[in-house]
């Protein structure tokens, strides 16, 4: 199906700032909140912070710009876009690999996302309920056991999400995902620095400051360094396609680099504004920070117990977190029910309903992952299925994927075209972003890769 150059099937956001909302929607999500305090302790703090957040300004953010302006010349979803952008190019027609590898990653992304963001719903009725109240760290661990031990309610509230998510998607780009997001950030941003000012006055502040931000160099290894730089492309939403489909929806005129910084230093805020709350917590409540995705829901539960107000603020934390996954898992959805509605020509809503039924399935592989396939019979090198899933998707996939998008947008595109269309007034900026694009990244995400995975 082909439509006019400047518009597309799914329709264009309505303004600017739609567009900004759903990418920042995208970005800021679980990854934020959640993976990042937990990879952190993971990797033992300082450094790999500091790893990530090179990767964030130096990989992450030309990359989104290349994403963004690819998408937005395509007009399509991300295979649909490769195929006319090649077409229009003169380039081989296997580019389309970037879309069809970007809905492989979404679908194993949103196989654990969706079971995680369950936790979050699971954790809001029981904070609404009050039956955190009097908490001590023994109860908060002993309660997130009996969540992930118990695969009928993490099905329960996984099912919960796919149908949340696949509801938004159902209602299309701009009347579902626009209203969505619009009110959620400026709520979460206050909320975490409601957050920082407590841990601040009632946690181990410096204690944490320094785990997150010092670091010395004989932590910096290969698997840190991989991590880390999967952890940016994961955090930004960048390298499969989801970042592409919502600048497929962006009227021309606006001003790419400005929308990516915005979205990039949004993401990268969130994040850090969860790290400085959670640690000082983390300590003050004698846990360890540790490689343990339950981290956060442990800690914070003890942290809201003991501050005045604790349960509406924790109520809310937990309100806001689910929205924040809800907003992210749409958009890692929309390039597949795109690319269903683009070339299968299938309605929105019965895409729309395939593709949350291969997420729900897909989603039990993680539920069980924390219960009955949780030992080491069905683990493989020591990872069982959901970290397979987010280590395949995380540290390979996305890196795979930006090093494909930044070579075709740096290489495969005539340069008067990327320019004209990426709109950066400054000549000297362009050029930056187009060496970084052409060489720096598809380089360093090259050697990060083959180091991370023992090849070099
Ligand atoms: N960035 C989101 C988060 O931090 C997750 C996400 C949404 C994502 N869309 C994506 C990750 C596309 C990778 C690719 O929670």
């Amino acid at each position: 199906m082909s439509v006019p150059a400047d518009t597309s099937l799914h329709g264009l956001w309505s303004k600017r700032t739609a567009f900004m909302f759903a990418a920042v929607g995208s970005a800021v999500g679980l990854g934020n909140i959640w993976k990042f305090p937990y990879m952190t302790g993971e990797s033992g703090g300082g450094a790999f912070v500091l790893i990530y957040l090179l990767c964030v300004i130096f990989i992450g953010l030309p990359v989104m710009m290349a994403e963004i302006t690819l998408g937005q010349r395509g007009r399509h979803s991300p295979v649909q876009t490769m195929r006319r952008l090649a077409t229009e190019d003169g380039n081989s027609q296997g580019w389309q690999i970037i879309g069809w590898m970007g809905m492989l990653a979404g679908v194993m992304i949103l196989s654990f996302y969706v079971v995680i963001a369950g936790w979050t719903v699971a954790y809001l009725i029981d904070s609404v309920r009050g039956v955190f109240d009097g908490f001590d760290a023994a109860a908060a661990s002993a309660h997130w056991e009996a969540l992930v031990g118990s695969p009928q309610r993490l099905i329960l509230w996984h099912t919960v999400m796919t149908v949340l998510t696949a509801w938004v998607i159902m209602r299309g780009v701009n009347r579902g995902i626009e209203h969505a997001t619009t009110i959620l950030m400026p709520s979460l941003f206050a909320l975490l620095l409601l957050l920082v000012g407590y841990a601040a006055l009632y946690g181990e502040f410096l204690q944490g400051l320094r785990y997150l931000f010092v670091f010395d160099f004989s932590q910096i290894n290969p698997d840190v360094t991989l991590k880390a730089m999967g952890q940016a492309f994961f955090s930004l939403s960048v390298g499969m396609g989801a970042i592409m489909v919502y600048g497929a929806y962006l009227p021309r005129k606006f001003s790419i680099p400005e929308a990516a910084t915005v979205v990039v230093s949004a993401d990268m805020m969130v994040a850090l504004l969860m790290g400085v709350a959670l640690f000082p917590i983390v300590f003050a409540s004698g846990f360890e920070p540790s490689a343990d995705p339950g981290l956060i829901f442990q800690a914070l539960v003890l942290a809201f117990d003991q501050m005045p107000g604790g349960w509406l603020i924790g109520t809310l934390f937990f309100a806001l977190t689910m929205i924040a996954a809800w907003t992210s898992a749409i958009s890692l959805l929309e390039p597949i029910v795109s690319w269903m509605v683009d070339s299968r020509n299938m309605r929105r809503c019965s895409a729309t309903a395939l593709c949350a039924a291969i997420v729900w399935v897909a989603g039990l592989g993680t539920v069980f992952s924390f219960n009955i396939a949780s030992g080491p019979e069905w683990q493989l090198y020591g990872k069982n299925f959901f970290h397979w899933m987010d280590y395949l998707a995380s540290n390979i996939m996305l890196p795979v994927g930006g090093i494909l998008i930044s070579l075709y947008a740096g290489w495969m595109v005539r340069r008067e075209v990327m320019q004209a269309q990426i709109n950066i007034d400054h000549t000297t900026v362009f050029y930056g972003w187009l060496w970084l694009i052409r060489v720096v990244v598809p380089l360093s995400i090259f050697l990060v890769l083959l180091r991370g995975l023992g090849i070099l």
